[in-house]
């Protein structure tokens, strides 16, 4: 992450270039995609930046284009860019066995994580002031949550040998969570970075009383601590870390641990935060170069229905402009918004509570947080 290619070290200040690629997925994906390329392109006219967005085709819309969910012309779009700005893919549940939907998940994100080896995948949990009633743990709990979960995310059972067979006339499938020490490294190394920029804690999240895989990541990760004496390192097993992240989440800063614990903590993570609409991600490589999509899937049941949620997907850009554009500033304005307009009362229909009264449309909810980045400093 942000250290060998450099792509975008040109990037700081004013008059800043780049070419984004912008995947805008299925069901919801096109419209909070779109609220969000408008809020992009606020903050180039706003702070004198030209971003060249291009679009490329990956699940089920690429499976209509090119009865494929990742070809192999999106990949490549996507290797010449600074970065990609994906949404959510993923079919309804009642039609999952149609070949534009089955495998939808396997074969586009995970083929994108893959080909662009993106094995670092950055999950900021914050919890927002105007959201903390959404929250199923009590406020004085969840006030102040600022968590990273950094997840290993192109390896372990994801990837690992799968199989699937009759064997003396019983039918059995396996996954393997398989994973070599120099993954283990890599990913490691930049939550110790991470935390160095923050409380400088890492909580190594795994279950190493009973997986062999666990005990190589916390003999690893324990080596890798040796360069890092101004950072606490503490251990969990997954299960007490799943319990207390909701008795006392303020504890965690960053939170290092495997593909599959990543996936299962950062939505439980996101529920305590008041809602999983509004969590970004950021996937990163090796150089500048990084993927952002929310944490959500593709909500079929209110697609087009103008409810979706697009602070998810807008939060991602906000992660695509500091890590792989360099433009913190930038990144921190966008946030600011959506606080300014989640702090004066704006929600999407899935934040409405019996309180709040009308719900704001997705589109609306996107014009708000580009007058708030036009208007700022
Ligand atoms: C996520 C999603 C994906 C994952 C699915 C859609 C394959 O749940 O990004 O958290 O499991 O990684
Ligand atoms: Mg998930």
């Amino acid at each position: 992450m942000n250290t060998n290619k450099g792509r975008a070290d040109d990037a700081v200040g004013t008059g800043a270039e780049a070419n984004i690629v912008v995947i805008p997925g299925d069901f919801i994906g096109p419209e909070i995609v779109g609220e969000t390329v408008k809020v992009l392109e606020a903050v180039a006219e706003r702070y004198g930046h030209r971003f060249r967005f291009e679009e490329a085709l990956a699940g089920g819309g690429a499976f209509d284009e090119y009865g494929e969910h990742l070809p192999a012309t999106t990949v490549d779009v996507c290797r010449r860019a600074d970065a990609v700005l994906k949404g959510p893919f993923g079919g309804p549940p009642a039609e999952l066995n149609h070949p534009k939907w089955a495998k939808v998940e396997q074969e586009a994100i995970l083929g994108l994580r893959r080909e662009l080896n993106l094995y670092a995948n950055l999950r900021p949990i914050i919890t927002r002031e105007a959201l903390l009633d959404f929250s199923p743990v009590r406020r004085e709990r969840v006030e102040n949550v600022d968590i990273m979960i950094v997840r290993e995310l192109a390896s372990g059972i994801y990837f690992g040998p799968k199989s699937r067979e009759i064997v003396d006339g019983d039918e059995q499938a396996m996954d393997t969570e398989l994973y070599k020490a120099s993954e283990i490294r890599r990913i490691a190394r930049i939550a110790f970075d991470l935390a160095r920029q923050r409380r400088g804690k890492v909580t190594l999240v795994a279950k190493s009383n009973v997986l062999v895989s666990s005990v190589l990541w916390r003999e690893v990760v324990a080596e890798v601590a040796e360069a890092y004496a101004d950072v606490e390192l503490e251990y969990m097993h997954v299960d007490n870390a799943s319990m207390q992240l909701i008795l006392d989440p303020r504890q965690f800063d960053v939170l290092l641990t495997t593909n599959m614990f990543g996936d299962i903590l950062s939505d439980e993570a996101g529920a305590i935060a008041g809602s999983i609409g509004v969590m970004p991600s950021a996937s990163l490589t090796d150089g500048k170069f990084g993927l952002y999509e929310p944490i959500h899937g593709s909500a079929p049941d209110i697609a087009g229905k103008n409810m979706a949620n697009t602070i998810g997907q807008i939060l991602s850009a906000a992660e695509l402009l500091r890590y792989s554009l360099g433009l913190t500033k930038e990144a921190d304005v966008v946030e600011q918004a959506v606080d300014q307009v989640l702090s004066a009362g704006y929600r999407t229909a899935d934040l409405v509570s019996y309180k709040d009264g009308e719900a704001t449309g997705t589109g609306e909810m996107g014009d708000l947080i580009v007058e708030h980045v036009l208007r700022a400093e």
